[in-house]
């Protein structure tokens, strides 16, 4: 017999149906059983009455999250039995038949609850039964609904879902790089990519004109709540654009977004307001204002764009940094200054984030499509001529046949989405997250590897004191 998923059950009331799934919860009540059953659709109530002899034997052997197949009668409850808050609380299965399709050992934790009473340890080294709790199973269900319909809106403004390379040269984001060694060049290493920002910037040139991707990041840098070394961006680059534009068209996308797939939650206030760089430090103290007039309602989400960041900041040794992106753009009115050299730290840049209840949540910017224009912005962050070549001579050459103007931006999805589900960790909503120290407790990586593998890549480990 067919499977029927669980939330499809009210449609089959006074038939017989095949569920599929495992056991939630069993109460024996000596004559008769009641099982809770539970599918990825959702949860009903079933009871192994003593006239079925069979299925009431195999019921008193099972165990909660036993894999079960059940054949049963869709019944709707007696009026007073009727549970109008809970799912196929209006039905209840009469159990025809149990078949084992695997046992269980008792889990390690409960699995049923919210798991926030549950160490983090356990529910990571058991993350794929941590998974099972209804809390992260909602959050993955939305995560997969926001990148479906990010897809769709864009598909729908004529972008293309374009993968560009993990295995790569550094991408000087700010970051400290994952390196993977090479074995047929020994000594020599990938990089793992710390966004997409050189490959999209190449698509530009390209002629693909829009180009999105979900796309896998790494930074190894420290793990903190909003922070993880390898997270996903929604990230977008678009030719022949404008700031404007470019803030338009991510506004309209967040607001849809929220308002079709989070709909309990409210927009402070639209369109996004917008503040300087300045105004955020002087008012709020930090680039990411929380402007959220009531900091207890869950539901209120307070976005807005900050602008007019400074290109360059000094760093401690007095040197000049990028504060963003150094591929991007000066504002046109200090393109001047960028050629010539001055008020190197009054240039702002083409640079806007989105940030949402205190968070950053995005960030792009309009890219310096002229090759002339980058090179004096690397030659401020006192990149030699020959370091230019040697590390951005493909991007120089690129640029040096009709480069389209272009910019873009990225959404930090992981923070978009634990705002989304009220979550305080981002690890909340990432299926097989790290620890605080760059952890996967339940692959036990990172790992040593075997002398072989070392020596076929040429390399020899030597612990460094910390
Ligand atoms: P940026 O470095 O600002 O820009 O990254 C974009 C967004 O990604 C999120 N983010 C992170 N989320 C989780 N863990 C991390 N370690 C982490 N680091 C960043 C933030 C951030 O706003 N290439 C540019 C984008 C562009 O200019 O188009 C870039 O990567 O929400």
């Amino acid at each position: 017999m067919e499977r029927t998923y669980i939330k499809d059950l009210k449609n089959h009331i006074g038939k017989e149906v095949t569920i599929a799934g495992w056991v939630d919860i069993r109460r024996d009540q000596g004559k008769m059983v009641f099982l809770d059953l539970r599918d990825m659709s959702g949860k009903v109530q079933a009871v192994v009455l003593p006239n079925h002899t069979e299925a009431l034997a195999v019921a008193q052997i099972i165990r909660p999250e036993w894999v079960v197949e059940v054949n049963a009668q869709v019944n709707r409850r007696p009026e007073r039995n009727v549970k109008l808050d809970v799912s196929n609380g209006d039905i209840e299965l009469e159990v025809l038949n149990i078949v084992v399709l695997n046992e269980a050992q008792t889990p390690p934790m409960d699995v049923t609850s919210d798991g926030h009473e549950i160490g983090e340890e356990t529910r990571l080294k058991y993350r794929y039964l941590d998974l099972r709790r209804p809390r992260l199973q909602r959050n993955m269900r939305l995560r997969h609904e926001v990148a479906l319909h990010i897809r769709n809106f864009l598909s729908k403004h004529s972008f293309l879902e374009i993968e560009t390379p993990l295995l790569t040269k550094s991408t000087p984001e700010g970051s400290r790089d994952y390196i993977v060694p090479s074995r047929i060049e020994q000594g020599k290493f990938y990089a793992l990519p710390q966004s997409p920002q050189q490959y999209k910037q190449l698509l530009m040139v390209a002629g693909m004109e829009r180009y999105f991707q979900i796309a896998r990041c790494m930074r190894d840098e420290d793990t903190r709540g909003d922070r993880q070394p390898e997270f996903t961006q929604l990230d977008m680059e678009l030719s022949f654009t404008t700031q404007e534009d470019i803030m338009k068209l991510n506004e309209k996308l967040l607001i849809e977004l929220v308002q079709t797939l989070a709909p309990e939650k409210k927009i402070q206030t639209i369109p996004f307001p917008r503040i300087t760089y300045k105004e955020a430090m002087e008012k709020y103290g930090n680039d990411k204002p929380d402007m959220r007039e009531d900091k207890n309602d869950p539901n209120l989400l307070a976005f807005c764009w900050v602008v007019d960041f400074p290109f360059f900041e000094k760093n401690k040794a007095g040197e000049w940094t990028f504060t963003h992106n150094p591929f991007s753009a000066p504002m046109p009115e200090h393109y001047e200054w960028l050629m010539n050299k001055e008020k190197i730290g009054e240039i702002l840049a083409t640079q806007y984030d989105v940030a949402l209840n205190g968070y950053e949540i995005g960030g792009g910017s309009i890219r310096n499509h002229r090759p002339e224009a980058l090179i004096k912005v690397l030659e401020i962050l006192g990149h030699t001529e020959e370091n230019i070549r040697k590390n951005f001579g493909h991007m120089l050459d690129a640029f040096s046949y009709g480069a389209p103007p272009h910019g873009g931006i990225a959404w930090g999805l992981d923070r978009l989405l634990a705002i989304l589900t009220n979550e305080p960790n981002i690890r909340e909503v990432i299926a097989f997250p790290k620890t605080g120290e760059g952890r996967d407790l339940m692959m036990e990586a990172p790992s040593e590897v075997s002398a072989e593998q070392l020596q076929e890549l040429g390399i020899v480990v030597v612990k460094s004191k910390k």
